[in-house]
Parts: C-alpha cells; structure tokens; sequence
C-alpha cells in the first residue's frame, strides 16, 4: 500500500507548483501537511506493516513529508513577497520614490570628532595618544615645566584650587612630566584633554576647554622635526598642503620658543576673515623643551632633545565650523550641535 502512495508524492508536488493564491496554500495544508493531512495520515498507517517495512517505510515517509514541506514554504515565501509587491506597486498612498524620512541620529561632538581626527594623524607617524587627569599637582602643572614660583599663571584668579591642595590642570603642558617619566626618555606622544582656568565667560572665553598637547622626545631632535611634524598634522587636519612659519614666543617649558603660524586654510592664504585678511592663523606655541624640564623628568639633556607644541582644540573647532560663541561647546544645545557639519 505504501508504494502507491510513495508514487503519489511527484503528484502532490505538481499540485503545489500549480498553488496560485495565500487561499490555495492554506487548502494545500490542510489536505496534505496539517495533523488530519494525508501525508500526516500515512504515517498513521505505518503501524499496519510489518516491523521491517515499518522501519524502511517510515524513514521513506519522513524524507518525502519533508521534501513536501520544504517546497511548502518555499511557495509561502514567495506568495507572501509577490503580495507586498503587488502592494507596493498598486496603493496610491505608497511612494517608493519618496526620500526616507531621516531618524534623528546622534552625532560626534566637534571636539570629539576634531579629537579623533588629529589622534588618527598622529598615530599613523608612530605617536602615543595618551589620557591624562583632569586632577594633577601643583608641582605637575607648574613647576615640573619649568614655571616660576611667581609667574601669574599660578595667582588665584587663574586656576581652580581643590581642597586638597592639587587643582584642575589649566594646559596639557601638566601632563609632560608624568609621560617623560611614564615612558622617556624616547616618546612621542600628543595627550588631548579638557583644561580649566578661573575666569569670567564670555563669547571668546570659557573657563573649561580643550587643549592637545604634543611631545617628541629622542636624540638629535631638532627645529626641523618640529616644523615637519606640525606641517604634517595641519595638512592631514584640513586635507590640503599647509605652510607653517615661526616667531620668536616666550613659554617658560621650552627655549627656544616660538608662535608658529599656519597659512590660512580658509583662503589658501590669500586673506579672508578668519585670517583677519592676513593669510595666516596663529596657531600654537611651541619650542625646544627646557633642559630643566627633562632634568626633572629625569632625562639627560647632554644627551636627549625634543620638542613640544600645544594647542586649543577649542579654538580650532571655533574655526573650523565657523562658531563665533565658545560656550556654544559646552552648553549641550542640540540645535547647535546638530547643525554643525562635521
Ligand atoms: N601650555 C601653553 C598654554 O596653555 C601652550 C603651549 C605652548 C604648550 C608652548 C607647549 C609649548 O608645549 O611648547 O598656553
């Protein structure tokens, strides 16, 4: 008996093939595929065989039920696509050509993205992106670069003493001493990080900011490194050739010091407003580290040289998007930071 019906699977298959609507398939199962289905059913009758055929039969039974419900779905996938298509295609209230309506996404800070962006130029030439405290000494901030006791940077009014007695660091200068240590005397590392400084807020002030910092430390490093590696990072930061150029500039961790200038990457230095129509933007301090600095980080200054640079991250992303209010970073207003293309 079973044979026959084994011969009727290449018939129940045609019968499916010929299923034209959701309808017809929901038949299909109910005839064949469902609990009281005729191929459910002829499982049923296995127990009238002999205890061999019943073995042989029933995997046979279980092989093709399976072909069976294999095209079954199949033909249900299909069905179900040919209906959203047809969908699709015929509901005037559907337009497939109309631009999706965009989600609101979260976005990268600027200073983040310009963080991340510099991070990214300075790691492919082999430098350290390194993470400081916001907490640091008063030995770390001043005196292990080099600040006299009674330079005015240290006055009340200029930084935010804590209780007890270390302070939030006003440069990433303060972090110099601990990675000379950390990983000296051959580093090259840039360490970003928010600064403070106690001062009244306005337009082009704000008394939490961002500087990165950065520090090449080795034997024979001179001016010419410093003015490549500035050159370099400039030029990747705006995807286009900048020319730096140095003067003459007193900071106390290094000597020489300088001002180095960009040349404008906003006018290609023909002059626009944001060079005040000079062709060149000040950009960062920077200079030879101090022989007392290293000393104090215990790097011998007969034998090792390096330069150091740092600059406003802050001031930099007020340039960049055009931001003519710096509390505009902090204030967490999302119709700021969404409209700024980054
Ligand atoms: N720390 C300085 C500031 O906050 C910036 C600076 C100048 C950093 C010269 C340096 C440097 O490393 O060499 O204004």
């Amino acid at each position: 008996m079973w044979h026959t019906e084994i011969c009727m699977i290449d018939e129940i298959l045609k019968e499916l093939e010929q299923v034209q609507t959701e309808n017809d398939l929901t038949a299909f199962h109910k005839n064949y595929l469902s609990k009281t289905g005729k191929l459910t059913m002829m499982m049923a009758g296995l127990k009238d065989l002999s205890p061999e055929q019943r073995a042989e039969a029933g995997k046979r039974y279980n092989e093709l039920k399976r072909a069976v419900e294999i095209e079954f779905f199949k033909k249900q996938a299909f069905l179900k696509e040919q209906a959203v298509n047809e969908k699709l295609k015929n509901d005037p209230l559907i337009d497939i050509t109309r631009p999706a309506i965009n989600e609101l996404q979260g976005t990268l800070h600027p200073i983040t993205h310009l963080t991340r962006k510099v991070s990214e130029i300075c790691r492919s030439m082999g430098f350290l992106i390194v993470d400081g405290n916001e907490v640091v000494t008063e030995f770390e901030n001043f005196d292990a670069v080099n600040v006299p006791a009674d330079h005015p940077a240290r006055d009340m009014q200029d930084t935010f003493w804590l209780t007890n007695g270390k302070l939030l660091k006003t440069q990433t200068s303060a972090l110099q001493h601990e990675i000379l240590k950390k990983y000296g005397p051959v580093v090259s590392a840039i360490f970003p990080g928010r600064c403070y400084r106690n001062e009244a807020t306005d337009a082009s002030h704000e008394f939490s900011f961002f500087q990165c910092e950065g520090m090449m430390v080795g034997k024979d490093i001179s001016i010419a490194n410093l003015i490549y590696i500035m050159k370099t990072i400039l030029s990747g930061i705006y995807g286009k050739e900048i020319e730096v150029r140095l003067r003459p500039g007193y900071f106390p961790f290094v000597e020489p010091g300088f001002e180095l200038d960009a040349s404008c990457p906003f006018c290609g230095g023909k002059g626009c407003s944001v060079c005040k129509q000079s062709g060149w933007i000040e950009f960062c301090g920077c200079g030879m580290i101090h022989g007392n600095v290293l000393k104090m980080a215990g790097v011998n200054p007969e034998e090792y040289q390096g330069f150091a640079f740092g600059f406003g991250l802050t001031r930099m992303a007020m340039m960049q998007y055009a931001v003519n209010d710096v509390r505009l970073f902090n204030s967490g207003n999302l119709e700021f930071l969404r409209g700024i293309k980054r």
